[in-house]
Parts: C-alpha cells; structure tokens; sequence
C-alpha cells in the first residue's frame, strides 16, 4: 500500500470558503446571465471535441475559484499522474489503477509516463499492445469469414455472455455504434442469471453460425459461468438434434472450440471450462471490470465493427487522458464536472444526477454510467479504512431525450429535489431524416427531424435554467387559480455536451471524460473508487440461500423469519 492518509476535504480552507457561500445560496440564473454577457462563453469548453457548456450551473467565479482550490489542496492532479504512472492507488486490493494504459497509442514519442513503462514487473504497453493485436487478428477472421462454425459457416452472430462492467460497457458501445457494424453481423448481449435471458437470447438463433465469447475478469462470476455452461448445452442440443455433429467426446470439444472464446485474467479457469488458451485473450487485475470496456472485454464489439474503428474508438480516450492530465485545472472539464458534482452534493445536497443523451444510439449510457459511478464513488469508508467525512457517490440516473421529457421532467422541472443534469447530443444524427408531409399545423413539410430532435435539447436546458415567472404566466392569459401550478422556478442546474457525431473517437471521450470525472470526487472525498467491497456479502448470501430456494429444509430453517417466509412462499407458487 502506498497511498498516504487522504486529505480531510472539510478541513481545507476552500471548503470552509463553500460552506459560507451555501450557507443561505440563493441562485439568479436569470440575472447572473442578464448582468453578465461573458458568461456563457467563459464556462463553455472544449475538450477534443467535446464542447461543454457549464454556464446553466449554479455557478459563479468565487464558487468556481474556491472549487479549484479544493482541487489543489486536495492535489487532485498528483494522484492522477501517480495513477498513471502505476501506483497502486487502489489500496484495499493493492493494486494499479491502469485502465489509461489501454488507450496509449504503440507509437507514441512523448507519452507520459514514457513507452514500455514497467509497473509490477511488466512492460505495460507492450502487454497491451500484444493483447490488442490478437484480439484484432481474432476480429478480422471473424469478418472475413475466415473463422468458421463446426460446419464450416461463416459467423453471422456474435454472443456475449458477461455481467457488470463485462456487459455494460460493450453492450453500450455496441449499441452507440451501430452504425459502424459490418454488415451481416450482429451481437446479442446475455448478462442475467434469470434463464429467461439466455432462452430469450438463443431462441431464433442458428448454433452453427454463431459464436460465443465469456466475457469474465475473474472468471468465477456465478451469472457468467451459468450462462456459459447453458449457452454450451444449447449448442450442444442444437448440433445434435440438426445432427451437424455425432455426439462424441471429440465432436463436443471441437463445437465449444469453434463456437467458444473467452476473455479473462484467469487462463487456468477458462481453461477448466474447455476453451483453448489460444482463443483467450488476456487483461490484467490492474483493469477495474466498470474501466475494461476498452480492453479485451470489448472484444464483441471489435469484432462488429472492425480494428481500424476500435483504434479510432481508444484514440478518443487517450486524448481525453491527455486533456485531464495536461489542462490547467481552470479549464480542466473532467475535474470542473467532478468539482460542480462536488458542489451540488455537498453543499447543497442534491442527491442524484440525471444523465440525459439526446442520441438515441446512446440509450444504454446511463445504465454503463451508474455502475461507474456507483460501484466507485458508493463508499463509506476512506482509503485509509476511516470514515468518509461528507456525502458521497450520487445516484446516477436517466434516460434518452425525448423519452424522458414525457415521464419524468415533470419533477426536474417542478419538484422539490435538486437534480443536477447532463445533457448530451451530437449535431449529426446517424441517420438524417425529413419529415416529408408535416402535420398542416406546426410541422412544416420537409421539417428535419434531428433540427426539431435538438430544439427539444435546447429548449429543456432553457426551461430548467430560466423558468417561468408567474408574471408570465399571468401575461399568458391563464387563470389565477392556476398561475402558481404554471409557474416554473428555473435554478436547475445543467451541463449541456455537444458533440459533431456519435463517432468511435466521440463515444471514447465521453467514457474518459466520466472515468475521469468519477477519479475526480472519489479524490476528493479521499475514497478508494477502484474497489467494489459492497457486492460482496449479497453474493455470498445468495450462494447460502440457493439450496434453501430449491427446498432444502436445514437451510430454510437456518434463515430469519421474513426470508425464509419468502422462500416458503416462493415454493408454494413454484409450479
Ligand atoms: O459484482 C461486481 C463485479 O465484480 C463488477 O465489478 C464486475 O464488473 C462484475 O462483477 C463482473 O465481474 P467479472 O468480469 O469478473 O465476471
């Protein structure tokens, strides 16, 4: 362990400073944007090609001062360069935190820290450039039709059977980049140990064109391990009944061999399972799960769209690396929306964050966000093993726009809860389309539907941060009795990301940009982000409970009173 004791944030002189300021706050977006013209363009910044509009926030230049401040104190910069180098900063495992060593190009001349680093004995880049390459020589079989099924097909369906950090990152990147995937390919996603996403999964597929890949750090995941055996019992069945193979030892092993590769740390456990050491590919235990999207894990989504894509894809996080490293912190966007997630809530106690894509292709970002936010930032404890001294982790939420306009911005917009939101679009949609007839009314024909797609985006910002007076209200002609139901108080904060499209390169900035901002609070609540002790003791329980489940009396009596209720119950309605 080589992290010293955390900085108590609550004992810096900028904390104290924030704490005066929130004391008695009292928010005037309208006015802060009627006295001060500037504003706007001086809390918009670029991050490669990120433009970040930070100016709808409860913000001002004193709070903004002493947030960067707090970031000095704290020295928020020299963990990240020591996070970097390869220290171990995740202290209760011990380990490295490396998941910016999986984006750095092969050939890069000024990398900081310099090419062929060595942490734990290792040369980091020539590890990870090993691994990329196999997993690109994997892919480019899989596209060119050059790996075959046991009978010879050609490989149509990729399956990827992980759960946490080795689901949510690719699915969500797959899904983000449809667009890119080669045609007359496609992947599916099984994560659940309900069996029905496994049946659901397979039912229409054909086993002899399709291709499994175990997505397991650890390999030792009760819900991947499970899908896994019945994915390779479905396939087994399917060969056999379509009689594509005699049911042999051999035709068994060499089906798992065709239709089976994994992607672990654990080589001797994939082994065990009957996959060929050779179809593995490798990461290390200094790639957190919810920070491996960019390693091996994403091997399905190599595959759908292509080497030359995933490069452009991991460029994106590494030039997001180089602007957290290298900005100055007055203009560094990752620590300014960790510092601004800081503010909202600590001082002002909001207690979750909305996380809004206006693109649909991004319509698992929210769910990939909440478990790299949560399983990092959800601590009680410090790094140190003391109690955190504030609140910390938000709950992360949301959903794409418009969707989400019409269930829950009632409550962004007229609730009592303070929610700070992100909303993100691009200005290019992957598909561009007109609305050819328009509806005689407010929809001309020929409308562009992404133009009225962002007039919603912008409008919403505009909403939460302006409001509606009820002097206005009163102007519109409404009723007295329902003026103050038609009122909107405006002061909800939003962070507005705009990008040009939903590029490999864009989906890579915005992941680093989140990564990094998770870095930044967890640094500053003194919180060891890269650990996940929290999903421990359900595990454990539920292993326990699995015999009570399936009706073994001594281990329904050993439960308390309402779980074992539950069970008896469950049982009761088993048919
Ligand atoms: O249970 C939590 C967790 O450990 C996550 O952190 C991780 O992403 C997920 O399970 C899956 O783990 P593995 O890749 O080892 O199967």
């Amino acid at each position: 362990m080589t992290e010293s004791a955390p900085v108590d944030p609550t004992s810096t002189e900028a904390w104290s400073q924030l704490a005066a300021i929130a004391d008695g706050f009292s928010p005037d977006l309208r006015g802060w944007f009627d006295t001060d013209p500037g504003r706007a363009g001086r809390y918009t910044f670029q991050a490669a090609d990120l433009t970040i509009d930070l100016s709808k926030n409860l913000l001002t230049d004193e709070i903004l001062t002493h947030l960067v401040q707090l970031a000095k104190e704290i020295d928020v910069s020299g963990r990240f360069q020591a996070m970097i180098a390869g220290e171990h900063i995740n202290v209760t495992e011990d380990r490295a935190v490396l998941h910016t060593a999986l984006r750095r190009p092969k050939d890069g001349a000024d990398l900081v820290p310099p090419k062929g680093f060595v942490v734990d004995g290792e040369d980091v880049d020539a590890e990870v450039h090993a691994t990329l390459d196999k997993v690109y020589a994997f892919a480019e079989k899989v596209r060119s039709g050059a790996w075959t099924g046991i009978t010879g097909k050609r490989i149509t369906t990729v399956v990827n059977i992980g759960i946490g950090g080795s689901d949510l990152g690719p699915v969500m990147v797959y899904e983000a980049l449809k667009p890119y995937v080669q045609a007359g390919l496609e992947c599916l996603f099984v994560s659940n140990i309900d069996p029905t996403d496994v049946y659901e999964k397979t039912a229409d597929l054909d086993p002899e064109t399709t291709l499994f890949i175990v997505a397991s750090k650890t390999f030792g995941t009760l819900e991947t391990l499970t899908n896994a055996r019945l994915a390779r019992e479905w396939l087994w069945k399917q060969l056999l009944s379509s009689g594509a193979i005699v049911d042999t030892v051999t035709a068994r092993v060499e089906a798992v061999a065709k239709h089976f590769v994994a992607v672990s740390t654990a080589l001797d456990k994939v082994a065990a399972f009957g996959i060929d050491p050779e179809n593995v590919f490798g990461f290390w235990d200094w790639v957190g799960g919810r920070f491996s999207v960019d390693s091996a894990i994403g091997t399905s989504v190599v595959v759908a769209i292509g080497p030359d894509n995933w490069r452009e894809f991991l460029s994106g996080f590494h030039v997001l690396d180089e602007h957290m490293r290298t900005a100055p912190l007055e203009q560094n966007v990752p620590v300014l929306m960790g510092l601004l997630n800081v503010w909202y809530s600590n001082f002002l106690k909001a207690q979750s964050h909305a996380v809004l894509p206006y693109a649909q292709n991004l319509h698992r970002f929210p769910a990939y966000l909440q478990q790299l936010t949560m399983e990092s930032n959800g601590k009680s404890v410090r790094w140190d093993g003391s109690p955190v001294t504030t609140d910390t982790g938000e709950i992360f939420w949301g959903e794409p726009g418009t969707n989400g306009q019409h269930a829950f911005y009632q409550l962004l917009h007229q609730g009592t809860r303070l929610v700070p939101a992100d909303f993100i679009a691009v200005a290019n949609p992957a598909h561009a389309l007109k609305d050819e007839t328009g509806d005689g009314s407010a929809v001309e024909p020929g409308q562009d539907v992404h133009a009225l797609f962002m007039a919603n985006f912008f409008a919403q910002t505009k909403a939460l941060a302006f409001g509606r007076t009820a002097a206005e209200v009163r102007a519109s002609g409404a009723d007295e009795s329902v003026v103050s139901a038609r009122e909107f108080s405006g002061n909800r904060p939003t962070t507005s990301i705009l990008a040009p499209a939903l590029t490999p390169s864009v989906v890579g900035q915005l992941i680093a940009l989140y990564e990094h901002i998770v870095f930044t609070e967890g640094t500053i609540w003194g919180i060891d982000s890269f650990d996940q002790w929290g999903v421990e003791l359900g595990k454990q329980l539920a292993q326990q409970i699995a015999p009570a489940a399936e009706g073994n009396v001594d281990a329904l009596e050993s439960q308390d009173s309402s779980t074992k209720a539950l069970i008896v119950k469950y049982l009761e309605l088993r048919d």
